[in-house]
């Protein structure tokens, strides 16, 4: 009788213990950033409705949330503000008792060791919701980058480690840069959203940071889904305007640009799983229809596998709990 000839594949399956020795890849509490959102007023922690278990925070309820964040050994947050005025120009976004200056003192006044990353964009602070100043109905770039460039310097002076660029006019990384180095804040590192598509993924995030727009959307600054080559180019131009960390966002469905970026370029890559991919689970979790922990931990690892050296994620807190229970 013939004998058939094939690989045995299953022989490294056969218990968790050789399934351990050949994984390839593994998530660890450093690779996690944590998203917050310091709200003004007080005694505020309003759960984001489309985000169950995320909170607005009021400044003097802040503390508990970072507290656990520290506790639990992540590295790392993601500060957004939600300013209680805004204009057209964005005002909030670069005074020096803005809201996310003043909520990045207290952190780092309370944990110097906590590495504190602010999302520079003026969306948050707009009272049209766009990423930047409106000249004839669309955003203006160079405008809008004097009023990025001015948002980081504050708050970089207001102690943020990181600066995190993510309205994507062109140039912002160049503006930032020059920006921060006359202001005399040379060591402070930019993670540029380099490559930030037009997602529909962001929509609960527009509710936690009460950013929509408010006419339009966000398709002329922001990439177009179907773009891959694209990518490479706005990552290029960032890797050349001085960036140390580059992004890519959404996550889940851009794993492919991940890996396009990651055989190209040597810069640390970041990918933020955003609000939408963490609302689909949640959602799906709390019906009974998928397993929360299994989900979440494949998606991880999977952006992990994809080529990212950090994720920024809503479910860090809970993705360390369950590294911890193994
Ligand atoms: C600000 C910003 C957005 C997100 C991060 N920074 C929203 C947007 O571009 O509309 C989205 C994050 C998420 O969905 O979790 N521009």
């Amino acid at each position: 009788m013939n004998q058939l000839v094939f690989d045995r594949h299953r022989r490294l399956r056969q218990n968790a213990a050789i399934r351990r020795m050949v994984r390839e890849t593994t998530l660890s509490v450093d690779d996690f950033i944590y998203p917050v959102f310091a709200v003004e007023g007080e005694n505020i922690k309003n759960e984001i409705p489309s985000m169950p278990g995320i909170y607005q925070f009021s400044l003097d309820r802040l503390d508990e949330e970072i507290d656990e964040v520290v506790a639990l050994g992540i590295p790392a947050v993601m500060v957004f503000g939600i300013p209680d005025h805004k204009d057209a120009v964005g005002s909030g976004a670069y005074h020096d008792h803005g809201i996310v200056q003043k909520a990045i003192r207290q952190i780092k006044a309370r944990h110097p060791e906590l590495i504190v990353i602010a999302d520079t964009c003026l969306c948050e602070y707009t009272d049209h919701g766009h990423c930047g100043v409106i000249v004839d109905g669309d955003v203006e770039n160079d405008q809008s980058l004097e009023l990025l460039a001015k948002t980081a310097v504050s708050q970089a002076a207001a102690g943020a480690d990181i600066i995190a660029p993510s309205n994507m006019m062109d140039g912002f990384v160049a503006a930032i840069r020059r920006a921060l180095d006359e202001a005399g804040y040379i060591h402070v590192p930019i993670m540029s959203y380099a490559v930030k598509y037009a997602s529909s993924f962001y929509g609960p995030f527009r509710d936690a940071a009460d950013s929509a727009p408010q006419f339009g959307d966000r398709k002329t600054y922001q990439m177009d889904p179907a773009n891959r080559l694209e990518a490479l180019r706005e990552a290029a131009s960032d890797v050349d305007e001085g960036a140390d960390f580059l992004m890519v966002k959404p996550g889940l469905a851009f794993l492919d640009i991940l890996r396009d970026l990651r055989e190209r370029f040597d810069l640390p890559l970041v990918t933020y799983n955003v609000s939408g991919e963490y609302a689909m689970i949640k959602a799906a979790a709390l019906n009974g229809w998928l397993d929360e922990k299994q989900t979440v931990m494949e998606s991880l690892i999977s952006m992990k596998r994809a080529g990212a050296d950090l994720i920024i994620t809503y479910f860090a807190k809970d993705a360390v709990k369950w590294l911890r229970e193994g």
